[in-house]
């Protein structure tokens, strides 16, 4: 591939990377996309994404047609591009902390990989990292691999992401922010003319700041959320606890207050993905190092770890006991429309079912190959909701599926043992249960 002031490169092909990188090939931008996964890069080569992401296989099969991606295991290509993209996982060490060590070897590969070359290249740190990483742990890395100084030379930036997944390629097409952390005028304006160029047609809200500030604005974001989530959840186990209060009307109201807004204020069995735990984890680690106690960040995962509990104490405030009673799971990935379980409530949940004796079947339209590997035969895991109910005590709704919207009581009550449910999404309307045992989260039971 010719060097190119539009070739961009991307050292990680995980939900980031991938996502971003394919976003600007159909923007024209030429893509030359590093993983060490061999695998991977193989089936990348085919236009095979390695998670289910909408649009993104199209897209990805889109821009090979017109050979703007090329996938390498190599690190060393990344020089034929002038802006690179360092978008590996970091994942968290055994108390929580962030682990670097992806970061510190990307850097690592990048800066050898640059280092004979004679043209000015950006880096640009899209991963997570706690604030001052970019500053205080990629900068000497990047230096001392690349043999030259952060400067006239060579840029950095960080840059982080807001993609939920989902909604990745959407959110990428239209983001609702850029936000570039540079370490100098030069590495914030060539990162900035690289997302005019991909956003010719709209307009995007950028703040440019330095490095470390940029990298605080993503745990901000994501711990805001979180917090947002342990909130109305907290509403919802009181008002489960007063006769009539229902949290989905609290949350409408309190929506129209301009300074509260109606959005993630969906009550639910707490906050599952690969990013809010982890992320909240860093950050209260990080905290901690520096001397302060972040009390309200622990208590907003606390909150979360314990939801599951309240869900399965709905599912015994109709069954008494759970020893022995056989519990349907409709639902198992941490959101809908993902097939990914990572830290998601339905593992809390259904580890509580089993240390209370219970016996568990399980369906999710699309985490079932994932539930094998990380349930094991732990559960019953079955092909369709139907098959899941059959012979059930109670039936737990534990993701929001359009495909459980649109069961008919008939459906649970025909197949079910006995018709007990709990909704802990609030996907189902109690006036449409007549003659069951409902329970749902946040709604208080009529008096
Ligand atoms: C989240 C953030 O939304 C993204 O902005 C961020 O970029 C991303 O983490 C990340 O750091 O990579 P994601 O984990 O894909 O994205 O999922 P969300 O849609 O935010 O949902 C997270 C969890 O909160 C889910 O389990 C969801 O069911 C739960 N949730 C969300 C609620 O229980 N109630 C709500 O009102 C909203």
């Amino acid at each position: 591939m010719r060097r190119d002031s539009d070739t961009v490169s991307f050292v990680g092909l995980g939900y980031v990377g991938l996502c971003t990188a394919t976003v600007m090939a159909s923007k024209g931008i030429r893509i030359i996309g590093v993983d060490v996964d061999e695998r991977r890069i193989e089936q990348l080569r085919k236009g095979l994404p390695p998670f289910h992401e909408p649009q993104l296989q199209s897209m990805l099969k889109a821009a090979l047609r017109k050979k703007r991606m090329e996938f390498t295991t190599d690190a060393s290509q990344v020089v034929d591009a002038d802006s690179i993209f360092i978008t590996v996982g970091t994942p968290s060490n055994r108390d929580g902390s962030i682990d670097l060590t992806y970061v510190k070897k990307a850097t690592q590969d990048v800066g050898s990989a640059i280092a004979a070359s004679p043209s000015y290249h950006l880096v640009v740190v899209k991963s997570t990292v706690t604030p001052g990483t970019t500053a205080d742990v990629v900068r000497p890395v990047l230096e001392a691999s690349s043999e030259k100084n952060c400067g006239p030379d060579l840029g950095l930036c960080s840059n982080p992401e807001f993609l939920a997944e989902g909604s990745a390629i959407k959110g990428t097409l239209s983001p609702d922010k850029i936000v570039i952390g540079s370490i100098d005028a030069k590495s914030g304006g060539t990162l900035s003319k690289l997302y005019r160029r991909i956003y010719q047609k709209i307009k995007v809200p950028t703040i440019l700041t330095n490095p470390t500030t940029a990298e605080t604005i993503k745990y901000a974001s994501n711990a805001f959320l979180a917090t947002r989530v342990s909130t109305i959840n907290t509403i919802a186990n009181i008002c489960q606890r007063v006769p009539n209060a229902d949290v989905e009307t609290v949350a409408k109201a309190i929506g129209l207050d301009p300074r509260i807004g109606p959005l993630y204020l969906k009550a639910g069995p707490g906050y599952g993905g690969s990013c809010f735990h982890k992320d909240l984890q860093a950050l209260i680690s990080f905290s901690r190092s520096r001397n302060y106690e972040p009390i309200l960040l622990t208590a907003v995962e606390e909150a979360n770890q314990r939801q599951a509990t309240e869900i399965v104490n709905l599912s015994k405030r109709l069954l008494g006991s759970l020893d022995n009673r056989r519990i349907a799971v409709l639902g198992l990935a941490f959101k809908k429309d993902t097939d990914d379980m990572r830290e998601a409530a339905s593992l809390r949940v259904i580890d509580e079912l089993l240390k209370n004796g219970a016996r568990v079947s399980a369906y999710d339209p699309m985490a079932l190959e994932n539930a094998r590997r990380i349930l094991g035969d732990k559960v019953e895991l079955m092909p369709n909701a139907i098959s899941c109910l059959k012979g059930a005590d109670c039936c737990i709704v534990m993701t929001e599926w359009d495909e459980f919207r649109k069961l008919k009581p008939s459906d649970y009550k025909l197949s079910m043992n006995a018709p007990n449910i709990v909704d802990a999404r609030r996907i189902t309307k109690r006036d449409d249960f007549d003659g069951f045992n409902y329970l749902a989260v946040g709604l208080g039971t009529s008096s």
